[in-house]
C-alpha cells in the first residue's frame, strides 16, 4: 500500500489537510473490499455503456474506459495492483488505476454516479454469484442424500423422540427429514435471490442524478430484473445481506442437527455408521480415538454464521435514510458467511455418500427399547379394544418385557394373552420391526415402499432445477 498521497485525490477538494493515519487506515475498506473488484468492474463498464447511449460520454470515450478497466481487472489478477489505503476501498482503487492508464477520460467515469449506488450495485452482483454456486453445491448436498436415502430405504433403525426409543423407521426415511430441510434452505436462498436481483445504479449518492440516464439499459446490462424503484432505499438498505445471512443461518442450524446425529451415530455407543477415515482425525494422546471433526467443526460454525445475522440486524437497526457508513460494515459479516456456507456444504456434499450405514446394529438397536409397543396398541385397536385401553394394556406388556428383559416379540402368545385375550397369533406379524415400518404406508411415512419413491421424486425434482 502507498501512503504517500496527501490529501485525497478523489475527494480532497474541500479539505486543506491530509486524513490523519490512523483514521485513515480507520476509514478504510480496502482491505476486504477489494474482493468485490470484478464486480466493481462489472458495475463500471455496465455504467460507461450507459452513459455513451445516454450521449453523456462519447463512442470512443467509452471504448478508452472499457480497455482501461480490463487492462485493470488484468493487473488486479496478475498481481501487479498497488492497492491504497489513502485511496478507502475499492471503488476508489480501480477508478485511480483507470485513471492512471488511460489519463482525463478516466475522470468521466463517474459522471452520474456515486460510490453509494455503485457499492450497493457492487454486493448485489457479487452475492448473486455466490448464491448461484452455493445452490449448485446446496445441489450436489442433496442430490447425495437422496441417493443415499434410495439405497437405505429398506434399513431398519430405532427412531426417536426424546432421544429415547419411539418407533421404528428406516434410515432412508430419517435421510429424507434432512433433505426436507435443504429443500425448504434452497427455496429461501432462491426467494434471496429474486429480491436483490435489482439494479441499484443511478440513485447516485441518494437522490438519483441530473444526467439523461437510462436505468433500464444498465440494469438489463447487469442482468437485473429490473430498476430498483426508489433512489434512497437503493443506497441505504442492506435487508438482501440479512436475507442471505438468515438463509445461512437456517442453513447451517439445519446441518448442525445433522452434524449432532452423525456423532452420536459414530459415537461406539450408537454404533449406526462409519465415516472413512479421510473425514476424521485422530488424538495426539489417545490412539484408538477416531474423532468426527468434520460434523463436529459445522455444528461449531453455526455459531459463527448466527453471530454475523445478528451484526447484520443490529448494523442496520435504526440507520435514518439515505446511505451511512455503517454500511461499510456490511461486507466482513457477509463474506464470511458465504465462505463459511460454502465450505461447510463442500464438506457435506463429499462426506454424506461415502457413509457407511451398518445395517445390522441399527437392526439390533431397533429390536431393544419396545419400538413396536404403538403397532401392538393399534392391533388391538383393530380387535375392537379403545385406544386409551390398548395403551395400557401393552404399558403392561412393556412393563412385563422390562422385568424379564425381553422385547414383546419374543414372548409366548400365552404370556401377552395374560394382558388382553383379544390377542391372537397373527399379533407376531405386527410385532416384527417389518411389519411395523411396512404398514405406515402412506405419503411422508416411513414404508420401504414409500421411501424409495419419495428418494426418486427428490432426485427427480433436482434434475429440473
Ligand atoms: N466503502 C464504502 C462502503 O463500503 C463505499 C461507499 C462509501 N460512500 C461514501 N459516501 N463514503 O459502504
Amino acid at each position: 500500500m502507498s501512503q504517500d498521497e496527501k490529501t485525497n485525490q478523489q475527494w480532497g477538494g474541500r479539505f486543506s489537510e491530509a486524513t490523519d493515519a490512523f483514521v485513515q487506515r480507520f476509514t478504510a475498506s480496502i482491505q476486504f473490499d477489494q474482493r468485490l473488484y470484478r464486480h466493481d468492474i462489472e458495475g463500471s463498464i455496465a455504467h460507461a455503456t450507459m452513459l455513451a447511449s445516454a450521449g453523456v460520454l462519447s463512442n470512443s470515450e467509452r471504448d478508452t474506459i472499457i480497455d482501461g478497466l480490463q487492462a485493470v481487472r488484468a493487473d488486479i489478477e496478475n498481481g501487479s495492483m498497488q492497492w491504497s489505503i489513502a485511496l478507502e476501498d475499492v471503488h476508489m482503487n480501480v477508478e485511480s488505476a483507470l485513471t492512471d492508464k488511460i489519463g482525463i477520460t478516466g475522470k468521466k467515469l463517474h459522471t452520474g454516479r456515486s460510490r453509494n449506488d455503485q457499492v450497493a450495485t457492487d454486493i448485489r452482483l457479487w452475492l448473486r454469484e455466490e448464491i448461484d454456486l452455493i445452490g449448485l453445491e446446496l445441489t450436489r448436498l442433496q442430490r447425495g442424500l437422496a441417493t443415499l436415502a434410495g439405497d437405505e430405504a429398506a434399513t431398519i433403525m430405532p427412531g426417536f423422540t426424546h432421544l429415547q426409543t419411539a418407533q421404528p423407521v428406516t434410515f432412508g426415511h430419517h435421510l429424507l427429514a434432512w433433505n426436507e430441510m435443504l429443500e425448504r434452505d434452497y427455496g429461501r436462498l432462491q426467494d434471496c435471490r429474486k429480491r436483490l436481483n435489482q439494479s441499484p445504479l443511478g440513485a447516485a449518492a441518494l437522490a438519483g442524478t441530473t444526467y439523461p440516464i437510462d436505468r433500464q439499459l444498465t440494469a438489463s446490462l447487469l442482468n437485473f430484473d429490473q430498476p430498483t424503484r426508489n433512489s434512497l432505499d437503493s443506497v441505504s438498505d442492506r435487508d438482501f445481506a440479512i436475507e442471505f445471512c438468515a438463509f445461512a443461518s437456517l442453513l447451517l442450524t439445519h446441518m448442525s442437527r445433522m452434524s449432532e446425529e452423525l456423532i452420536l451415530w459414530t459415537s461406539a455407543q450408537f454404533n449406526f455408521i462409519n465415516l472413512p477415515d479421510r473425514f476424521c482425525t485422530g488424538s495426539s494422546i489417545m490412539p484408538q480415538k477416531k474423532n468426527p471433526d468434520v460434523p463436529e467443526l459445522v455444528r461449531g460454525k453455526t455459531g459463527r454464521v448466527n453471530g454475523h445475522l445478528i451484526s447484520l440486524l443490529t448494523l442496520m437497526k435504526s440507520q435514518p435514510l439515505a446511505y451511512n457508513k455503517d454500511n461499510q460494515e456490511d461486507k466482513e459479516p457477509l463474506f464470511d458467511s458465504v465462505d463459511t456456507v460454502k465450505d461447510c456444504l463442500r464438506a457435506f456434499a463429499d462426506m454424506i455418500p461415502a457413509l457407511q450405514a451398518k445395517r445390522e446394529v441399527m437392526l439390533e438397536a431397533a429390536r431393544r427399547g419396545f419400538s413396536t409397543a404403538t403397532d401392538l396398541a393399534d392391533y388391538l385397536v383393530r380387535k375392537g379394544v379403545a385406544f386409551r385401553d390398548a395403551h395400557e394394556i401393552v404399558g403392561k406388556s412393556v412393563a412385563f418385557g422390562l422385568q424379564q428383559e425381553r422385547d414383546l416379540s419374543d414372548m409366548t402368545l400365552a404370556e401377552l394373552r395374560q394382558f388382553s385375550e383379544q390377542i391372537d397369533a397373527d399379533v407376531f406379524e405386527v410385532l416384527t420391526l417389518e411389519g411395523s415400518v411396512a404398514a405406515r404406508d402412506h405419503i411422508g411415512g416411513t414404508a420401504p415402499a414409500q421411501v424409495r419413491a419419495a428418494a426418486r421424486a427428490v432426485l427427480e425434482g433436482l434434475k429440473s432445477r
